[in-house]
């Protein structure tokens, strides 16, 4: 009778053949590390990037739980060859050769607050993963999930500068919930499967920084005023909608990791040298005078190919860009102070 071993002992199992290998005629894949893999987004992410076939070898990470998730996730006869690490002495492992990092590791709001009440905790644990990154993984893509997004992508890329391994290019605060929200409340607007609609989102990622540009939705079509002012606020306060359903068991888990497993797809999709892969990130940027925006990026080998113009405002998105910079300004300057200071 033989004992499956646990997972993280795999590749010391000299019976399976081949257990820690790609299967034969597997396409050349990335390494992708998930840092917070146990968590509400991390384990359905870890599922979902399992499934990818661009991956080949998928690392998870996180200070609780990993074996087990690991253990589970490494039962499905996908592509990707997984393995788990648990704790701060194995972060180095767990990010060694990874092509591409993703943050989702960090406490989630209970109702009642902001995002940038997660600050306090967040910005430490941002602050460690990506000196992690700095020093064993420089030249990795690292997607931010954890909030608020609006000072942890300021945080990372100061950690990054300090570490002088900063290169913008490969620094993107994760906005895709937002955008795929926008996408299935138009479609139930307009009654149209929300597969064939496309919302840019832009500002940042949280309250009035989120701004769809509805007046830029692919297929042209256009909205009463008051259908306007529905899907705003719904798009907005989508995240706050979700956190008080949970009623304090934490914020958006299945459709963020849905919308993460996007996003990073894009991401593999434009290091795998495919051609026009766009999405609306959280970037540096100088699309305004801020130095970080989410607007429409095209993503390549190297990241970040180009940061796409925002294209012609209606008054209305005019004044909420206004508004949005204000509180961007603020996210960003205290995101940059927590690492200088
Ligand atoms: P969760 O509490 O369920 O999971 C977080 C995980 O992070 C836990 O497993 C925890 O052990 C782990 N963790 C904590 N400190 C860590 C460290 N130093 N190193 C590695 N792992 C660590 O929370 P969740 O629901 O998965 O949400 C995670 C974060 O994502 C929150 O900050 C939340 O606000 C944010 N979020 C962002 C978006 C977005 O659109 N960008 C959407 C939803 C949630
Ligand atoms: C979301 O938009 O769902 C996330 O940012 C989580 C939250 O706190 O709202």
């Amino acid at each position: 009778h033989l004992r499956p071993p646990p997972a993280s002992q795999m590749e010391e199992v000299s019976l399976l053949r081949g257990s820690n290998c790609r299967a034969k005629g597997a396409a050349p894949g990335f390494k992708v590390a998930i840092l917070g893999a146990s968590g509400g987004i991390g384990q359905p992410l870890a599922l979902l990037m399992k499934m990818n076939p661009l991956v080949s070898l998928l690392h998870l990470y996180d200070v609780v739980n990993t074996p087990g998730v690991t253990a589970d996730i490494s039962h499905m006869n996908t592509g990707a060859v997984v393995r788990g690490f648990l704790g701060q002495p194995q972060l180095e492992n767990a990010l060694t050769g990874m092509d591409l990092v993703i943050i989702p590791a960090g406490i989630p709001r209970k109702p009642g607050m902001t995002r940038d009440d997660l600050f306090k905790i967040n910005a430490g644990i941002v602050r460690t993963l990506c000196e992690g990154v700095a020093k064993f993984c420089p030249k990795a893509i690292v997607n931010v999930i954890s909030n608020p997004v609006n000072s942890t992508v300021p945080i990372a890329a100061e950690v990054f500068k300090k570490a002088g391994t900063y290169d913008p290019k490969r620094l993107l605060g994760v906005t895709t919930l937002d955008v795929v929200r926008a996408n299935t409340f138009v479609g139930e607007v307009l009654g149209l499967d929300p597969r064939d609609v496309n919302v840019p989102v832009i500002g940042g990622h949280a309250g009035v920084t989120i701004l769809p540009l509805l007046s830029q939705v692919n297929p042209p079509c256009s909205f009463t005023s008051e259908e306007i002012s529905y899907l705003t606020t719904h798009i907005q306060n989508g995240g706050t909608e979700v956190v008080e359903a949970k009623a304090g068991a934490g914020s958006a888990t299945l459709s963020m990791a849905y919308a993460a497993a996007k996003f990073a797809d894009a991401c593999l999709r434009g290091l795998h040298g495919d051609a026009g892969v766009v999405e609306c990130s959280y970037v540096a940027s100088q699309v305004t005078e801020l130095p970080f925006f989410a607007s429409k990026v095209r993503l390549g080998r190297c990241g970040i190919e180009e940061i796409l113009s925002l294209g012609p405002l209606n008054e209305f998105e005019r004044a909420g860009l206004e508004k949005a910079k204000k509180e961007l300004a603020e996210s960003i300057q205290k995101g940059v102070a927590f690492i200088n200071k």
